[in-house]
C-alpha cells in the first residue's frame, strides 16, 4: 500500500486525496503498478482483513477479467483499473443485487462530471457512449458462507485511441479520449467515481433501491429497445425490453405468437442467467 503523500508514476495519490469527499471509499490505496487482476488483489486483501472501502488501483492488469469469463483489455498507463472492497454488514439485505448495477450508474455519472459525456447503461451494467463501451463492473463476491465482502471491479477506458484497442473491439469500444477530443486526468476521474459511488452504495444502504432504480432507467440505453437474449442453456428469445424489477431484473415482453392469440408473456431475465443482450438492429 502507498501511503497517502506518495506520487506514482501515474496517478496523483496527493491529489486523489485531496479531491475525495468520500468516508471510506479510497481512503486506503493499494497502489500497484501491476498486477494479474485488481480484483484478485482485492480479493486477497479483503480476506486477510482489508477494511471497508480500501481500493486496489493498477497501471496495467496482466490477466484483467470480464464478466463471463472474458479478458479484460488493460494497456498500461491508459485506463482506471480499480477494485474497491465493500463489507456488507447483512448479506441478506435486498439491494444487494444492485451493486452491480449502481457501480455502473456512479461511473456514469463520473464520466459526465468530469468529461460531460453522456454514458447510457447497457443492462445490467455496461457502459456505452456512441453505442459502444467505455466501461464495465464485475463484482465478485469474497469467500464462502458468512463472509459479507463485495469486490466491485471497475474498468474504464479513458486515454487510447480506436487503433489501440485490439481489431475485435475496434468498432465494439470506445474511450473518454476519443470522444472528448483530449487526453483526461485519470485522477480526476477516479475521484469522482469514488465520490460518486460512496453516494450512490450509501443510499441503497440507506433507503432502498427506489431512487437508484429511477436514476438507472433514465439513463437506461436498454429499456424500451427490441432485445434478442441468449439465456444460458437456451434459444436466443426476443422481445420489447420493458422495465427493471425492483432486484435489478429485466423485465422482457416477448413477442406473441402464432399460438398465443395474441397475448403477450413478460419474462424477467437475471445478469447470472444471461449471456447476452443485444439490440435488435435489423430483421435477420
Ligand atoms: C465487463 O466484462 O464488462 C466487466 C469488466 C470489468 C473490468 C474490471 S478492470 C478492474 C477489475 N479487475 C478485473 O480483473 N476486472 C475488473
Amino acid at each position: 500500500m502507498i501511503p497517502a503523500g506518495d506520487i506514482s508514476a501515474g496517478y496523483d495519490l496527493p491529489a486523489l486525496q485531496a479531491a475525495l469527499h468520500t468516508r471510506v471509499l479510497g481512503r486506503s490505496v493499494h497502489y500497484m503498478d501491476a498486477t494479474a487482476s485488481t480484483n484478485s488483489t482485492a480479493m486477497a486483501l479483503a480476506e486477510a482483513g482489508s477494511s471497508d472501502g480500501s481500493i486496489v488501483v493498477a497501471e496495467v492488469q496482466t490477466a484483467g477479467r470480464g464478466r463471463r469469463g472474458r479478458a479484460w483489455h488493460s494497456p498500461h498507463g491508459r485506463h482506471i483499473y480499480c477494485s474497491i472492497i465493500f463489507r456488507i454488514a447483512d448479506e441478506h439485505s435486498a439491494w444487494l443485487s444492485w451493486i452491480p448495477l449502481a457501480s455502473a450508474l456512479a461511473a456514469a455519472e463520473a464520466i459526465f462530471e468530469t468529461a460531460r459525456l453522456p454514458v447510457l447503461l447497457k443492462w445490467p451494467n455496461d457502459m456505452l457512449v456512441s453505442d459502444r463501451k467505455i466501461g464495465g463492473i464485475l463484482c465478485e463476491k469474497v469467500g464462502g458462507q458468512g463472509q459479507s465482502v463485495v469486490v466491485i471491479g471497475i474498468g474504464l477506458n479513458i486515454n487510447c485511441d480506436q487503433t489501440d484497442f485490439p481489431s475485435d473491439l475496434t468498432n465494439l469500444a470506445t474511450s473518454i479520449k476519443m470522444e472528448h477530443g483530449r487526453t483526461v486526468d485519470r485522477t480526476a476521474v477516479l475521484a469522482a467515481l469514488l465520490n460518486r459511488l460512496e453516494i450512490r452504495l450509501d443510499r441503497l444502504r440507506s433507503e432502498g433501491v427506489s431512487e437508484t432504480l429511477a436514476a438507472y432507467v433514465a439513463r437506461s440505453a436498454t429499456i424500451g429497445e427490441q432485445v434478442r437474449i441468449m439465456l444460458s442453456e437456451a434459444e436466443p428469445i426476443e422481445g420489447l425490453a420493458e422495465s427493471i424489477g425492483p432486484d435489478g431484473c429485466l423485465r422482457v415482453r416477448l413477442q406473441p405468437d402464432s399460438s398465443s392469440k395474441g397475448d403477450s408473456t413478460v419474462i424477467e431475465v437475471r445478469s447470472a442467467d444471461v449471456k447476452y443482450v443485444r439490440k435488435v438492429t435489423a430483421r435477420s
